[in-house]
């Protein structure tokens, strides 16, 4: 028998604690279902200015004159400068032309302010390009400056080049220019120095030229990172309601959005009108940030995608009228869009949309497995739209997997008419949606205990927990999305994917949160709903561990003290997660069974998310506020033998027969603890 070992302080505690505490048992007997690569990815929908003026690196706003109001929306002319429409790109025609002021002492030119302003870094290089031609001849010199409007000093530039424009056609004209300071809010200036000349300016643009992989067309480093720690095994994009549209011909289009940058057609936003309390006459999707950027950083990052597309319902949120969806019998064209998508993403290159993912740079395919048809459609229309589609799909690319919706709720009339609907049509999995409050997250940590195995499987697309009076990211909040989380890893059998949402957020534009990552024009940080969503991404493992107390799954159950958690398997290493929702510490022994006779496991590392900052979150000033700290787990395991000993009593011919090892947990009041082990 092994003698009894007072365990490290602070990590696994000493074994004569064991009788006080609740059993978690974690049973290594056998691994029970695959976790899915694909289990926790990302959400990606343009909210909260999430492309343009987040993720996609674009400083300029409407660089190609084309917002529908007013074709200089975000844009200050001064001079003689005048908009037209017959320029070099068919799906944006406009451009501005731009004369001699027509005095010495004055000048033409052009302000942009960007999306809330520039942010510009010291010593960083942008690029700036543009579109240009001098129609009458001759040469027109460009001056470019990095402005702050708001300088006291003798001159508002802080950085300035020149650009000689000199052809009669249009050309594509780029200069880098570095930052002589760091600034979030400059302004763009553009003069035309010269003098008796003419010039076209069209898609005016300006990026850092050290982009995420240092693509042109490229993303914000900052943002893009984020997403990549996260190690997201699935990518959902576009959207969310931006797939519908408020109306059918704003919904978004995927054919516009690939292709040349110049040429993809602009569109409205789906949440310029929304939140009229929170109101941005000037959201518009450029499409730069569109479905070849997204399939490639999925690629990228390392994540199945999951391109969502429109099936024909406009947002019902937003419409009451049948007639502001197309009639189901005339979806052919939102059919065949479905295909066409499935040849740009997969096809070879010989064929039409195959030959077009080629001539942006990617020949090879990407290896499309997933398609979602319709966001979060509801009512008999939405299984109505879907059938034609998944006809058509499964007849021509059985392979690809099919994902339809439970609508907005969590439960309750629309979602159980709408499950039985998608087993009906043979959906693969059913994206389920919930934003709820505190108590509804800690009563749902068995909520897939009971689900049909034989179904569709479980996407959860779209969740977070959601504070009455409370709607900033919190600790506490993001405390119960990892209980809730443990329900998820539990069921890995049905569960397959799972993405918080909405994914990003800028300080001055947004109109949703809680968000994921949030953001300014020169910094970002990551939530703490972020932390929980990578320390389930880190410790993923490859196969659920059964896990119970009292023989039930430990969900915040009565008699469970507010205790959940879950345990997987990688290989040699076992992470046993478990969250402590009371404000109470608890004393937990965790029992190991199921171990095969001179097999062994050993305490080996832990993180630590916890904090009595409930109601606090990281911030732009304080990025660390709240992170989960790692450390190693000392201490050994107790026998069963050995625990009978410190409790005073001879060990029974089980107790000293059984293989089972204990470890002794404590755990602080709100916290969210892996406990990592290695089994020899
Ligand atoms: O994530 C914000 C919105 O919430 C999504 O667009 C929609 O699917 C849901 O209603």
């Amino acid at each position: 028998m092994k003698p009894i070992r007072i365990l490290l302080a602070g990590l696994l505690s000493a074994c004569s604690l064991c009788a006080a505490a609740q059993t978690i048992e974690v049973s290594l007997a056998k691994p029970g279902a695959p976790v899915q690569p694909t289990m926790y990815g990302i959400f990606f929908e343009d909210i909260n200015f999430a492309a343009d003026g987040g993720l996609y690196a674009e400083l300029v706003k409407n660089r190609s004159f084309e917002f529908p109001q007013d074709a200089l929306q975000g844009w200050k002319a001064f001079g003689r400068v005048e908009v037209r429409d017959d320029g070099p790109f068919e799906r944006n025609p406009h451009y501005v032309r731009l004369f001699d002021p027509g005095h010495p002492h004055k000048w033409t030119g052009l302000d942009n302010d960007g999306f809330f302003g520039i942010g510009l870094k010291e010593g960083e290089s942008y690029r700036f390009s543009v579109w240009a031609r001098v129609p009458e001849g001759g040469a027109a010199t460009l001056r470019v400056e990095f402005v702050d409007t708001a300088s006291m000093g003798e001159q508002q530039y802080f950085t300035q080049a020149r650009l000689t424009v000199d052809s009669r056609t249009w050309k594509q004209y780029e200069i880098e220019m570095k930052a002589g300071r760091t600034d979030p809010k400059a302004t763009l200036r553009i003069f035309l120095e010269s003098r008796g000349v003419t010039v076209d300016l069209e898609h005016v643009s300006l990026f850092p030229t050290d982009t995420w992989m240092g693509h042109r067309n490229g993303l914000r480093k900052d943002l893009a990172q984020a997403l990549a720690d996260l190690h997201p095994g699935i990518f959902r994009f576009p959207g969310g309601c931006i797939v519908e549209g408020t109306d059918l011909d704003t919904r978004y289009n995927w054919k516009d959005s690939v292709g040349p940058v110049e040429n993809r057609p602009l569109n409205e936003n789906r949440w310029e009108y929304t939140f009229p309390h929170r109101f941005f006459p000037d959201y518009f999707q450029s499409y730069g940030l569109g479905f070849f950027e997204f399939f490639q950083l999925s690629e990228e990052i390392g994540s199945e995608p999951l391109p969502i597309i429109s099936c024909g319902l406009a947002c019902q949120f937003q419409n009451d009228s049948p007639d502001a969806h197309v009639p189901a019998d005339r979806l052919d064209p939102y059919i065949q869009d479905a295909l066409d998508l499935i040849e740009f993403a997969n096809g070879s290159t010989d064929t039409k949309w195959g030959a077009l993912r080629a001539s942006m740079g990617h020949p090879a395919p990407f290896n499309l497995k997933y398609l979602g048809v319709g966001n979060e459609q509801w009512g008999p229309e939405y299984p109505e739209h879907l059938e034609p589609f998944v006809k058509a799909i499964r007849a021509a690319h059985p392979e690809i997997k099919l994902v339809g919706s439970s609508g907005p709720d969590s439960e309750g009339k629309q979602f159980d008419y709408l499950w039985p609907e998608m087993r009906r049509l043979g959906a693969d999995l059913v994206d389920e949606h919930f934003y709820r409050p505190y108590d509804w997250f800690l009563s749902q940590g068995a909520r897939y205990d009971n689900y049909d195995r034989k179904g569709p499987k479980v996407f959860a697309g779209e969740y977070a927990c959601h504070a009455r009076g409370r709607k900033l990211n919190h600790f506490y909040a993001s405390l119960l999305e990892a209980a809730f989380m443990t329900g998820l890893e539990r069921n890995a059998d049905i569960v397959h994917m799972a993405t918080y949402a909405p994914l990003f957020a800028h300080v001055e534009g947004w109109q949703w949160r809680p968000d994921l990552i949030w953001y300014d024009n020169l910094q970002s940080f990551r939530t703490v709903s972020w932390h929980v969503q990578e320390l389930y991404s880190e410790f993923r493992g490859r196969n659920v561990l059964r896990t119970t107390m009292d023989g039930a799954s430990v969900s915040g159950a009565e008699g469970q003290q507010g205790l959940f958690a879950s345990s997987v398997q990688d290989g040699d290493k076992v992470y046993v997660k478990v969250v402590n929702t009371s404000d109470e510490p608890r004393k937990v022994t965790l029992r190991f069974t199921g171990l095969k006779k001179g097999r062994e496991v050993a305490p080996s590392s832990r993180v630590r998310f916890t904090t009595d900052k409930l109601y606090e979150d990281n911030s732009l000033d304080a990025p660390e506020n709240i992170v989960p700290v790692r450390g190693p787990l000392g201490g050994e395991m107790c026998t069963a033998a050995g625990l009978a000993a410190a409790e005073g009593r001879k060990p029974t011919r089980a107790e000293i027969r059984s293989t089972d090892r204990m470890a002794e947990l404590t755990l602080a009041p709100y916290c969210f603890d892996i406990y990592v082990f290695e089994a020899s």
